[in-house]
């Protein structure tokens, strides 16, 4: 059966930071920290879901999704990061996944979704091997207490967008500025999905998914120079978390002239078999090379299709060319494919460009040479978006901060309409 969902993360939209033995995490020091986020917004409200989940998950029941992607904070799980386990924050998600139920809808966890409790960052955060065998023992704890009721989890959400934004260019949490000095972290995420997947199917998990951000790679002309730029930045972008999950072994890293701190039997552990791999997809990337200082290529405009509020441009047949491009490098390696991020923002009710945005991207994804089995709309409600505060709106619904109520948008009714379609025809 096809999963149609949308899409959350824990800090951008739960709020109640402080709440039943929640301890901080990386985005609540960056968050707090001037001029890191823009207008020095932060997420100890956000959406305030951590007391409205039932009125959220009332909104899911309105749209008739079928599965509900929402990622669990490690830190309402365990405070300090490891060791003691805080039950108050498991009863959240406890009561949250059984409200889903009631509705008939699944629940998908993804198990980080960058808040790393500050105390393992202060260790060194996935810049250190320990945080690997860390997220293991915490995906357990949370199966031990989920996974009669949760068959489909993700382990990670975008470590490329994490070790990039996060460690290398630092405008994300934990904001540091490492540049190619970020690059362990890729490893010690990917170790840490591989031993939380064994963790997981020793728990019963069902269906195991990673969620990797995935682009296109545009070469901006078809010079010797661009092509082995564009082929650097989609080694770097996709095939550094793609293919050793999905082959076991890493692509070639010489043109940054990096190595990554594997040990012996790492690979193995990273390429523990899936039922999913997630793909989230916002627009393609357009390269040149190479480029000035350390990097082999250079980032270029992409001109001729509309924008979004946040300046993306809108390609919808992008998600189609990725999507074969997987099926085409993968074969049979590939498992089936989940869309579990794609959506857009735009400001304002009448949200007819989303409408647009969405069907264009659903027809792309049908008419794509993959097998793709479900996809999750970026987002359900309007959110922390991460250094843009809350800026940028991607929600089907929309959220007034101030009040917090909850407005459905235009197209939170289309796609109600859209499901009910799908519903009928099958
Ligand atoms: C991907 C991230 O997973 C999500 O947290 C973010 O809000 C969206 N992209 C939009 O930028």
């Amino acid at each position: 059966m096809f999963l149609w969902g949308t899409a959350t993360a824990s800090y951008q939209i739960e709020g109640a930071v402080a709440e039943d033995g929640r301890g901080p995490s990386v985005w609540d020091t960056f968050s707090h920290t001037p001029h890191k986020v823009r207008d020095g917004h932060t997420g100890d409200v956000a959406c305030d879901h951590y007391h409205r989940y039932a009125e959220d998950v009332a909104l899911m029941a309105g749209l008739g999704v079928d599965a509900y992607r929402f990622s669990i904070a490690w830190p309402r799980v365990l405070p300090t990061g490891r060791g003691r386990v805080n039950q108050a924050g498991l009863d959240f998600y406890d009561r949250l996944v059984d409200a889903l139920h009631e509705k008939g809808i699944t629940p998908v966890p993804t198990l980080f979704h960058w808040d790393l409790p500050q105390a393992l960052e202060d260790e060194g955060g996935w810049l250190d091997r320990d945080t690997s065998r860390y997220f293991a023992d915490y995906a357990a704890v949370v199966a031990d207490r989920l996974a009669d009721r949760v068959s489909m989890w993700i382990t990670l959400n975008e470590p490329f967008v994490h070790m990039v934004y996060g460690y290398a260019l630092g405008m994300h949490a934990p904001g540091r500025t490492l540049m190619l000095g970020a690059l362990p972290t890729a490893h010690h995420q990917l170790l840490g999905h591989g031993l939380a997947t064994q963790a997981l199917r020793a728990a019963g998990a069902r269906h195991v998914l990673i969620t990797n951000n995935c682009t296109p790679v545009w070469p901006a002309s078809g010079s010797e120079q661009d092509l082995a730029a564009a082929e650097a930045y989609d080694i770097l972008h996709n095939r550094l978390f793609n293919d050793p999950v999905l082959t076991g072994a890493y692509p070639d890293l010489s043109a940054y002239g990096v190595e990554l701190p594997v040990k012996t039997g790492d690979l193995e552990t990273i390429a523990q078999p899936l039922d999913g791999l997630g793909v989230n997809y916002y627009m393609p990337t357009r390269i040149s090379g190479p480029g000035g200082g350390d990097l082999p290529f250079e980032f270029e405009p992409i001109s001729g299709h509309p924008v979004t509020a946040f300046g993306w441009p809108v390609v919808p047949g992008g998600l189609r060319e990725l999507l074969g491009s997987l099926t085409a490098r993968y074969g049979d390696a590939l498992p089936p494919v989940y869309v579990t991020e794609n959506g857009c923002s735009y400001d304002g009710l009448d949200d007819q460009e989303r409408i647009a945005y969405l069907d264009g991207h659903i027809r792309a994804m049908r008419e794509a040479d993959a097998d793709v089995r479900g996809y999750f709309v970026w987002s359900l409600l309007d959110n922390f978006e991460w250094a843009e505060g809350y800026h940028q709106r991607f929600g089907l619904v929309h959220v007034d901060f101030e009040t917090l109520r909850r407005t459905p948008k235009a197209s939170y009714h289309w796609f109600a309409d859209f499901l009910k379609a799908q519903s009928t025809d099958t």
